[in-house]
């Protein structure tokens, strides 16, 4: 998912059933662009690694993603991107 004020993507993790996290896909070491892999959000510039939570798992990020407020209103989700 993209929006045109950020500079990176959004990905949404359905975590549950009506239980949804929402994560700028931005690497808290040097910036670069996330990739989803299955489970996991990937760092192609130096490795780290992310859970759906937006958690680090692997160094050398050493911070937890940007997460974003939501809600589902009438079964859509909305991201409050601030
Ligand atoms: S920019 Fe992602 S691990 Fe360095």
């Amino acid at each position: 998912m993209q929006h045109e004020s950020l500079q990176y993507p959004i990905v949404v993790y359905n975590i549950a059933e009506n239980s949804f996290e929402a994560y700028l896909m931005r690497c808290p070491h040097q910036g670069a662009e996330l990739q989803v892999f299955g489970e996991r959000l990937q760092c192609p510039a130096h490795g780290s690694e992310f859970d759906v939570h937006g958690k680090v798992m692997n160094p050398p990020a050493d911070q937890n993603l940007r997460r974003f407020n939501l809600e589902i209103i009438e079964e859509k989700i909305i991201i409050h991107l601030q």
